[in-house]
């Protein structure tokens, strides 16, 4: 079958950074699901690993964690999902990626795709709807009754383009996100936030709104982690998704504010009790999809699923000036 992935770590202007390849299908076990692999979306996890991790044991390493597709096969113990259904997922880290036509995965982190959203428009959201949504319940405790505050850093990247729809539409939280940017401004906006501060002045745009009792800091947490702890609310908390080389924590201890971490991968890497509410939480945003209260996130359709299109993909995100997500379709 038809895949794209790389044997050796390069940087993205390198054409053998990513190439096109021809690879065995995969056989999936008792708890998978084999998927048809229409469309999928671009995170910065892919270029991260891209640049960390070279293929292992002869074999090429595959990339790809936001999928949208066609159940083609289903393990003996998969019960909710037979084939014929679509489905859309991020997967799991310690598997292969689904750059490739045909993609092994556990059911139990699968949800149906929204009826309403082309395999495309659906390709842009599992894997940020997921981390934003466990970000906010899971880690930082939200309920749908909370209210206060919520700032989020890097408003209209993947992420945060998801936190903002999620937060404003199923909590009573005030929704405060940066953008620098005209684009990304107008962007955070239209997703639904109710503030929208400059990232680069941060602490003087934060202080006529007041302190934020909940932080999600999504990206450039190096940089904003001391203005940010200032900026908190007495007893507030803060989650953290990226990765800081170094993060002072006892900056916290005054006003007994917590920090949170946040993984999308961990509860499929580790095979936790728990990981079947990735499925849960991906069919509730496919409801919320179907019910008009969430929209996609996909911003450019770059095109075909090969290596020219990806080694593009990556280059853009890169860049760390993205909106929104990037999806390829078909191969
Ligand atoms: N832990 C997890 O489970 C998880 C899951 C997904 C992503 N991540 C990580 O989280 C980070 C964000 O991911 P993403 O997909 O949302 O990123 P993204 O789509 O690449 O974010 C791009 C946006 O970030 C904003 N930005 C750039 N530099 C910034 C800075 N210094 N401060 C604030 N905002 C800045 C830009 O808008 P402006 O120019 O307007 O500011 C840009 O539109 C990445 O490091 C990613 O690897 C972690």
């Amino acid at each position: 079958m038809k895949a794209v992935g790389y044997s050796r770590s390069l940087p993205i202007s390198d054409p053998a950074a990513l190439t096109d390849l021809d690879i065995p299908e995969p056989t999936p076990g008792p708890h998978d699901l084999r998927v048809k692999v229409h469309a999928i979306s671009v995170n910065p996890v892919d270029t991260k690993v891209r640049k960390r991790m070279a293929g292992e044991n002869g074999q090429p390493r595959i990339l790809g964690w936001d999928v949208a597709g066609t159940v083609e096969a289903a393990g003996e113990r998969v019960t909710r999902f037979r084939p014929g259904d679509e489905v859309f997922y991020a997967g799991s880290l310690s598997r292969p990626g689904a750059n490739a036509e045909l993609h092994v995965v556990d059911a139990r982190i699968v949800g149906r795709k929204p009826k309403t959203l082309s395999f495309a428009e659906a390709a842009a959201m599992p894997l940020t709807s997921l981390t934003a949504w466990e970000l906010l319940f899971d880690r930082l405790g939200v309920t749908e009754d909370t209210t206060g505050t919520l700032l989020i850093v890097g408003g209209a990247g993947g992420v945060g383009s998801m936190l903002i729809q999620i937060a404003r539409q199923l909590t009573g939280l005030t929704v405060v996100a940066t953008a620098s940017r005209k684009p990304t401004h107008d962007w955070c906006e239209t997703l639904g936030a109710h503030h929208v501060v400059d990232h680069t002045r941060l602490a003087e745009e934060l202080a006529p709104i007041g302190a934020p009792n909940f932080v999600a800091a999504l990206t450039g947490s190096d940089t904003h982690f001391p203005t940010l702890a200032e900026a908190l609310a007495p007893q507030g908390r803060i989650a953290i998704i990226d990765d800081p080389e170094t993060l002072d924590a006892t900056l916290l201890k005054r006003k007994s504010a917590s920090l949170h971490w946040e993984f999308m991968f961990t509860r499929p890497m580790f095979e936790t009790p728990d990981m079947a509410r990735q499925g849960e939480i991906l069919d509730r945003v496919a409801d919320l999809v179907d019910e008009g209260k969430l929209r996609t996130t996909m911003r450019e359709l770059l095109g075909l699923i090969d290596a020219k299109t990806l080694r593009a993909a990556h280059e853009r995100l890169e860049t760390g000036q993205t909106i929104g997500k990037l999806v390829l379709e078909g191969f």
